[in-house]
């Protein structure tokens, strides 16, 4: 349009313009200038084909301590790492779901900065860089720490640097499928459990102000956010009953007394309604497990040990030894999924953790007739 009159512009046209570059503004130092992806839960399933009769993969949490100090070169995430290297090799491994990281380095706890982060080198790509890990993808939700500073930034590097760091969004669905004739289907539900556990209001710790001030500039504090999520996972839940496992991951624990906090039931509730073959956790600095039963039929694993060790609350069916470090390792099969918890604080001379503890869940048609 041309503007012919001579009129003085109207001053609603000022204070328009200015209230629309504020609030790009607003957006671009809140959120980053934020791929629209990160906040729009999509029903969109990624696909995923395995020509392989059983679904082999790793769960590893809380990782990226650099290492400084007594720890080696990496820290205790050189054992974990290297434990993980020969469970992948051993049983050709597919993929690493990762409960939540890089959380911290040496340097700090606030997760990743940009994209260009030199942690990225630092903390990830150099430690996990063995024959068999380097080939696998990390499919990835966000922890507490990962909110610290910009969780944006990880998701960018996703999309824009390294895709082998699976982080689409905050909140996504994969379908795989395998066995003979690719006729078993297992789906993972990738949720951010932040906006679930954290009451916003009651953050009071200086160190978790970051947390706090990207919760509420991502508007994660809202009730309508809360509704609109446990919406989203009920329909994704809803959407795929005819798979014969269901996994959620979130960074959170569901096991015992202390996840019994803010919005956290109302989950493990979503999950036991529908029949979750398992919850995949981590956050607790410790391995535990525990077992599906008539009334939950859910197994509940937490694996927050990739490179910190500290104490599980009580609830459990079976905990670590105390001080360990180490990851879950699974294997999932037409009617049950073999799992095994991995003490790698140290290695024998093949450079293999211990198993301290594994089990077996089945499949959804146990507990519910598969539709
Ligand atoms: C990252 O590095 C690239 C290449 O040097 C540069 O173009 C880009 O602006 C940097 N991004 C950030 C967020 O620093
Ligand atoms: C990973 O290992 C490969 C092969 O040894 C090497 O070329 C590459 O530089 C390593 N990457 C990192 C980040 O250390
Ligand atoms: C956060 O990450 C996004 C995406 O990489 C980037 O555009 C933005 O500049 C970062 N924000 C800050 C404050 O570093
Ligand atoms: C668990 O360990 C026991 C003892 O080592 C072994 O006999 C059993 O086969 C293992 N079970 C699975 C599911 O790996
Ligand atoms: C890693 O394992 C080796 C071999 O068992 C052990 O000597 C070393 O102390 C372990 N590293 C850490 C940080 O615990």
């Amino acid at each position: 349009m041309i503007h012919t009159s001579k009129r003085p512009t109207p001053r609603c046209f000022y204070i328009i313009t200015l209230s629309l570059f504020m609030s790009s503004l607003y957006i671009t130092l809140s959120f980053g200038g934020l791929l629209p992806s990160i906040f729009v839960t999509t029903s969109k399933i990624y696909e995923e084909i395995y020509e392989a009769d059983t679904l082999d993969f790793l769960i590893i949490g809380d990782w990226g301590n650099s290492g400084v100090g007594k720890d080696l070169k990496h820290g205790p995430q050189a054992n974990v790492s290297k434990a993980m290297e020969y469970v992948a090799n051993k049983y050709d491994s597919k993929f690493i779901v990762n409960v939540g990281g890089p959380y911290k380095s040496a340097k700090d706890y606030q997760g990743i900065l940009s994209v260009n982060d030199s942690k990225w080198e630092e903390i990830w790509l150099k430690v996990y860089n063995s024959t068999n890990l380097r080939r696998l993808t990390w499919y990835t939700i966000a922890g507490n720490h990962d909110w610290y500073t910009n969780v944006t930034a990880q998701i960018d590097y996703s999309l824009t640097v390294n895709s082998r760091f699976f982080f689409p969004s905050l909140f996504y669905v994969r379908s795989t499928l395998f066995g003979k004739d690719l006729n078993l289907k297992a789906v993972w539900i990738h949720i951010d459990t932040n906006i679930f556990y954290y009451d916003v209001d009651s953050i009071v710790e200086i160190k978790m102000e970051g947390l706090k001030s990207n919760l509420l500039n991502f508007g994660f504090h809202t009730q309508q956010a809360v509704e609109e999520k446990f919406k989203w996972i009920e329909q994704s839940l809803i959407d795929n009953q005819d798979a014969d496992y269901i996994f959620v991951i979130g960074h959170h624990p569901l096991i015992g007394i202390c996840s019994q906090v803010n919005h956290m039931p109302r989950l493990l509730e979503l999950l036991e309604e529908y029949y979750v073959s398992a919850y995949f956790s981590g956050h607790n600095h410790v391995l535990e497990y525990k077992s599906p039963i008539k009334s939950s039929p859910v197994a509940f694993f937490i694996s927050g040990a990739g490179c910190k060790t500290g104490f599980g609350c009580e609830g459990k069916d079976w905990g670590m030894p105390r001080g360990a470090y180490g990851f879950v390792h699974a294997n999932i099969k037409e009617e049950t999924m073999d799992f095994e918890f991995v003490d790698a604080t140290k290695l024998n001379k093949l450079s293999a953790g211990k198993i301290v503890y594994n089990g077996t869940i089945n499949s959804r048609s146990y507990w519910y007739p598969k539709l």
